[in-house]
């Protein structure tokens, strides 16, 4: 019957919580009860009395559908979890690996058929399906977490302990109806993960950031790290990365800012693209790659390789962390170091955090110009904050006058992306950094987000416009062909 996926060995015995009669809720067709057997001892003998208490007359007693749904989802987590653990039991995980998907089904709805009759729980059709495919989700996949992996529609799952999962859709972060069973079904899962890409997180090594297999960017912290249980967030990959047309018609900018940037990269200005953890920053630098010449080297280095650049003449890097023993990280400052050995046209750095600052603006200032990375700031101003800092804690003694010259002759241009309250990614400001005035680094906006009013539904009612400042580069771009009209640089009227 269970075929070659199936173990000799017998199947694990009823649990005891499932041996009880099943729940109403799960019947298909609860069991009409003869009248007879209802009568206890302490039941009214006369017929008449009987019918004029029916049990469902009990108002007060009767659960609301609320209740009713919440205990059929407990007892089917309940059915889930013994069926998981007798599938374990039964199947032949070794002939797994190599079953095909339809066979695998297959054999996992017979078991959990044979297994269903033999606990004596009976399913409707629909909790029986659900309960088919979750339990293969389980058996192959990452359990609850599989549907929310295939809909394309979310892009950002995020885990506060087993019960509490949040996920965003089109910018919008909400509670999901995923949950998992307990704080060890989750870490099951998450130890799940993070093997298969032979790394490991546990009560000595508590946390974890990785590149999981189909490119999507993982992160966790268990407990006692994790206080009120694991915390994980998930950037799920894009297989299509959005385009600039593609930011142009989410109103990530406008057509002008467009072609701003277009000159802007094409005529190899240093680019930073600053914001806040998932305000887009990767996502634009992604999109802004593609004004790169295709006869250009470019050489890109990350800590979780996300970029997807299309030229042809790409060399894509990532740091490693350190193994148990402590030994083999290679950092981004290494690539770095390595990568200007490597005769690139350009240097693209996925985001710049640490020591590697040093190395990136040395590289910005000699001959690798047209760079780009970004990082963690909430303007263009704190965002040459965070560069000063930035060198400071990687020890260099330096009069901060000088560090200032170094940045100011290092960037050209800090993009900045913001995710806004409705949940829109917006480049709210574009800024030139154009020299140095006494020890203060100069910067002008060219364009900015303004915020007009706000809709009752909480979307933010804004535009995009120019500042009315001529760009501090428009020689450049006219000398190398990108000769923008002017009436860009105009501002939006009233
Ligand atoms: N303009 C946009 N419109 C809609 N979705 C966007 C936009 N920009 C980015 N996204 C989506 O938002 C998510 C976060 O984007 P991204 O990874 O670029 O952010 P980030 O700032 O690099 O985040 P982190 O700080 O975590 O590195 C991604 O799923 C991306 O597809
Ligand atoms: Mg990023």
């Amino acid at each position: 019957m269970f075929s070659r996926y199936k173990k000799d060995a017998p199947a694990a015995p009823v649990h005891p919580a499932l041996m009880t009669e099943p729940d109403d809720a799960l019947r298909a067709q609860p069991d009409p009860k003869p009248e007879g057997n209802a009568a206890t001892a302490d039941a009214p003998k006369s017929k008449i009395q009987r019918r004029q208490a029916p049990k469902k007359a009990v108002v007060a007693a009767e659960p609301t559908a609320q209740d009713k749904e919440t205990k059929r989802r407990a007892r089917l987590d309940e059915i889930k979890t013994e069926m998981h653990s007798r599938l374990l039991d039964n199947l032949n995980l070794s002939a797994l690996e190599n079953a095909k998907e339809a066979e695998l089904r297959a054999e996992i709805n017979s078991i959990t058929n044979d297994e269903l009759a033999d606990m004596g729980a009976v399913l409707n059709r629909e909790d029986r399906t659900t309960l088919q495919t979750e339990l293969f989700d389980e058996v192959t996949g990452l359990g609850p977490l599989e549907p929310l992996l295939k809909d394309d529609t979310v892009n950002d799952i995020l885990i506060n302990g087993p019960f509490n999962v949040f996920i965003e859709r089109a910018g919008k972060l909400t509670k999901s109806e995923v949950r998992f069973k307990d704080e060890r079904h989750l870490l099951r899962i998450i130890d799940k993960i993070v093997s298969a890409v032979g790394r490991r997180v546990d009560e000595s090594n508590p946390y974890v950031d990785a590149r999981l297999k189909d490119g999507s960017r993982f992160n966790a912290m268990v407990p006692p790290v994790g206080v009120d249980g694991s915390l994980v967030s998930i950037r799920k990959f894009k297989k299509d990365k959005l385009k600039i047309d593609d930011l142009v018609e989410f109103g990530a900018f406008n057509e002008e800012m467009a072609a701003y940037l277009q000159a802007a990269v094409a005529t190899r200005l240093n680019v930073i693209v600053s914001g806040g953890t998932g305000s887009g920053k990767t996502t634009t630098l992604n999109a802004l790659s593609s004004f790169i010449d295709n006869s250009e080297r470019i050489l890109t280095i990350e800590d979780t390789a996300e970029l997807q650049l299309q030229q042809e003449h790409v060399g894509r890097m990532e740091s490693r962390p350190p193994n148990v023993e402590g030994k083999g990280a290679v950092t981004q400052r290494d690539c770095l170091r390595n990568a200007l050995r490597m005769r690139p046209d350009r240097i693209i750095v996925g985001e710049t955090r640490g020591e590697e600052v040093i190395d990136m603006l040395q590289a910005m200032n000699t001959g690798h110009d047209g760079s780009m990375t970004t990082i963690h700031a909430n303007s263009a101003r704190d965002g040459v904050s965070r560069l000063e800092n930035m060198i400071a804690m990687a020890g260099i003694e330096m009069p901060i006058k000088a560090v200032r010259s170094q940045i100011s002759s290092a960037v050209n241009l800090i993009v900045q992306a913001s995710r806004l309250q409705d949940g829109s990614r917006r480049m709210v400001s574009i800024t030139e950094v154009t020299g140095m005035e006494g020890e203060v680094i100069s910067m002008q906006e060219v364009f900015r987000y303004e915020r007009l009013g706000l809709k009752p539904d909480g979307t933010i009612i804004g535009r995009f416009t120019a500042t009315g400042v001529r760009s501090f580069y428009s020689e450049r771009f006219r000398q190398w062909g990108y000769d923008l009209p002017s009436s860009i640089y105009e501002p939006a009227g009233d």
